[in-house]
């Protein structure tokens, strides 16, 4: 089985993650407005890029200049990979207005999205996908599809459909650190991040904490980040120690015999 990781980029979370994700599943990385989302995905791409992978950026509420530029105030030339094909940058919004689809269509056309990037990833044979943000794929104008199906359809779209390893943004509203409730899609992602943007001390402090990561051994905890120009989110140091998992070492069956009793 390969169990090969897929390094976020995140400096300090790929210590925690055992060298990275779990290759071909979806991750969610959830959070309020500005706490990061984006520029996540942009370094989980960037990294796959900068070991000669190709990627996919799928932007849902941004034109793809934006996400350039986005990039550039982290002095991060993703340009030159759009240049260069290593990195396509998909605009979904034609899909709300109804522009790729027949006349009028108004409904979010999951199973045509999907098929559609895995299209292009089979096409540039791409190893990573970012969906920035997929929170507003789950929505549709038909009353009887409720959003929680959508959610969960979805998924299963990704998973079935794209071999890739992938990055999804969700706009979640901040909720208090004592209320564990997750939404659909945080059940059915293989892991999911949340970031957070709290006052403390008069100034606002990052962080990120790791909800579930399916396959490795993660102790919760709520740990500070910065952004930073060329590194993107960086976990402070301190205990980002890796928690080794010790691989069991298979013992075959031995014979017991009693100790030879001396006449
Ligand atoms: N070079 C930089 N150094 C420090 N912070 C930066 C830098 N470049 C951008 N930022 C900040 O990073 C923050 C996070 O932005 P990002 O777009 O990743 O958030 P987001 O969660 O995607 O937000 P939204 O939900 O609105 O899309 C922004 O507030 C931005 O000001
Ligand atoms: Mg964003």
């Amino acid at each position: 089985m390969d169990t090969k990781r897929v390094p976020t980029g995140i400096i300090g979370l790929d210590d925690i993650f055992q060298g990275g994700l779990l290759p071909n599943r979806s991750y969610l990385v959830g959070g309020d407005a500005g706490t990061g989302k984006t520029t996540a995905c942009m370094q989980f791409l960037l990294t796959g890029l900068t070991q000669g992978e190709k990627a996919i950026f799928v932007t849902v509420d941004e034109r793809p200049a934006e996400i350039l530029q986005s990039a550039t105030s982290l002095n991060w030339d993703l340009q030159k990979y759009v240049q260069e094909k290593s990195l396509v940058i998909l605009d979904a919004s034609p899909y709300f207005s109804g522009r790729a689809g027949a006349a009028g269509e108004k409904n979010v056309d999951l199973t045509r999205i999907i098929s559609d990037l895995s299209g292009y990833a089979k096409r540039m044979n791409a190893t990573r996908v970012a969906i920035d943000p997929i929170t507003p794929l789950f929505f549709s104008s038909d009353s009887t599809v409720h959003v929680q199906e959508n959610a969960r359809l979805l998924i299963h779209l990704i998973q079935a459909h794209l071999t890739t390893t992938n990055l999804l943004a969700a706009q979640m509203p901040s909720r208090s650190n004592h209320d564990p409730t997750g939404s659909i899609e945080e059940f059915v992602a293989s892991g999911v991040i949340i970031l957070k943007l709290a006052p403390s001390n008069g100034q606002f402090q990052r962080t990120l904490s790791i909800k579930k990561m399916r396959g490795t051994a993660v102790q919760p905890a709520e740990l500070p980040f910065r952004i930073v120009t060329d590194k993107g989110l960086v976990l402070d140091a301190q205990d980002h120690q890796p928690i080794v998992v010790q691989e069991s070492v298979v013992q075959p069956l031995e014979f017991f015999e009693l100790p030879k009793q001396n006449k």
